[in-house]
């Protein structure tokens, strides 16, 4: 991909002169996991050991790394990981693995800034569970659940909200371009609108409940923060009301002075990381899942006011679809039969650029009639 002429035309605009040598290119486009075993090739790009840790040893390569052993009989899933395999199985080991190169980290190079997004770079978007789907390479068979585990698609993509709310919290304070803060955390279209002069063409900004904020103010892309404020609402309500009143209160001070901003970030990044660990320790049965698809696609629907919160939402549903078929709550013909609203879906947020909340939502509206009629 770093040889590709998009690469090379975004590293043009930047002034490096190779991508494939730059630090801010191959933090996340090649493999920076520390403690590479032997076979490590740089030109792998993003590797298996980029997920599941470096294979040589935990201190600089001395000692015995995992890439022997970890396959014989007698490993077992502990060992492993005592040797330095990373435990991707666990959803919070997972989501801060993919968020350091989906979301970033402050660890150097790890960040698509809005200077590198201005050169041509994607923006870049995550759920954890949708993502793990699409690159999925192991089965969850009878073994593998003796073995590790599993977890199931709700608890991924609640905890995957969690803490990339938290992420996006935490790292936003040191970060500024010049006199301003870090474009990158705020919702693109917020300031990316089209406008005229003509008083007959209606404003696109819309009133969104979520946001206490003045006309004008640049938006914080709060596409995750919506999708938690759903799954806690079913699953731990005490702390969803936490978590919508600091999540107001922190888009209110974003409009004050910088200190007051901080602390309400500070705040809303502690609940964020007490609904990650509520989220883990729980298990999501039938009754909740539902309750979840349906305060995605209804609780939540005056919300997505703007494209990135809208994407999420149909992400979530198909996500938490699924989860309801892995799990036999549903049978896959049913699900299947769901498709072609959740396709509408999809279509109605496929283009940024034409971005219609209503449309959006009439699309979300019949998943859910036909998702409670799954019920
Ligand atoms: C924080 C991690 C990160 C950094 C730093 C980063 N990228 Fe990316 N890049 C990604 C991710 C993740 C995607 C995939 C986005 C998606 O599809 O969700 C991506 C996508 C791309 C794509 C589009 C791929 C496609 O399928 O069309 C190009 C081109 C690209 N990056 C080039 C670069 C270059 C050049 C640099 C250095 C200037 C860079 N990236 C820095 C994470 C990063
Ligand atoms: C983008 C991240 C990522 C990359 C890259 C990646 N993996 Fe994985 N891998 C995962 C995740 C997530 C799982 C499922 C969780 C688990 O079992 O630990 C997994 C599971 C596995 C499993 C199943 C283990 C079991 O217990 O049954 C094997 C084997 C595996 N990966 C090998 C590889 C190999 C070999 C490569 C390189 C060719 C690779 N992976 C690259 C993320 C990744
Ligand atoms: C070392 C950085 C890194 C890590 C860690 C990482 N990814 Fe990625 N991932 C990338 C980059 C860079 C791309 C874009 C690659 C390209 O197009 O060449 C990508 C692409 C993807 C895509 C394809 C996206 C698309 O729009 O087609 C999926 C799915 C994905 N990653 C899932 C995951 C998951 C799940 C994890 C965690 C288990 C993970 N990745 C961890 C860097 C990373
Ligand atoms: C606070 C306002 C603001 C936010 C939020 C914002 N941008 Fe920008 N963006 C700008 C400004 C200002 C420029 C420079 C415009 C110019 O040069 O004419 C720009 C330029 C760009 C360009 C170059 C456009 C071109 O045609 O030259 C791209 C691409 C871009 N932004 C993408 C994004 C993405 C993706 C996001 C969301 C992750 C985002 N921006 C969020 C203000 C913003």
């Amino acid at each position: 991909m770093l040889k590709a002429p998009r690469s090379q035309a975004i590293a043009a605009r930047l002034g490096i002169a190779d991508p494939t040598q730059s630090a801010e290119c191959i933090s996340c486009h090649g493999d920076p996991a520390p403690n590479h075993g032997p076979q490590w090739k740089q030109s792998d790009g993003v590797g298996c050991e980029a997920c599941h840790g470096g294979a040589g040893g935990r201190s600089g390569g001395a000692g015995e790394g995992w890439l022997a052993s970890h396959a014989t009989v007698s490993a077992s899933h502990a060992q492993n990981v005592a040797r330095g395999l990373w435990a991707v199985n666990s959803p919070p080991v997972r989501a801060s693995v993919c968020l350091d190169c989906h979301f970033g980290s402050s660890k150097p190079g790890q960040f698509v800034t809005h200077r590198i997004m201005a050169a041509g770079h994607p923006r870049v978007t995550f759920e954890l569970d949708l993502f793990t789907s699409l690159q999925s390479h192991h089965d969850e068979d009878a073994d593998y659940a003796e073995r590790k585990g599993i977890n199931g698609g709700v608890k991924l993509w609640a905890v995957g909200q969690a803490l990339s709310v938290k992420r996006a919290l935490m790292l936003y304070p040191p970060r500024a371009a010049g006199n301003f803060p870090e474009f990158y955390f705020y919702d693109c279209r917020s300031c990316h609108r089209a406008f005229s002069d003509d008083p007959g063409v209606p404003l696109v900004a819309r009133t969104n409940p979520a946001r206490p904020i003045a006309p004008g103010a640049p938006v914080w892309n709060d596409e995750s923060l919506l999708m938690l404020s759903a799954a806690a609402k079913v699953a731990a309500p005490a702390l969803g009301a936490r978590l919508d009143a600091r999540s107001r209160a922190f888009h209110a001070a974003l409009g004050g002075d910088r200190a007051s901003a901080m602390k309400a970030a500070s705040a809303l990044a502690s609940t964020a990381d007490e609904l990650a660990s509520a989220f883990e320790r729980g298990s999501f049965d039938r009754t909740q899942t539902f309750a979840m698809i349906e305060a995605v696609l209804v609780g939540g629907a005056n919300t997505y006011t703007d494209y990135q919160g809208g994407a999420q939402a149909v992400m979530a549903a198909d996500t938490l679809l699924n989860a309801l078929v892995a799990a036999g709550h549903v049978d896959r013909a049913s699900a299947m039969a769901v498709r072609p609203a959740l396709d509408r879906a999809y279509a109605a947020a496929r283009d940024a650029n034409r971005w219609q909340p209503g449309e959006f939502r009439a699309a979300l509206a019949s998943v859910a009639g036909q998702v409670r009629a799954l019920r």
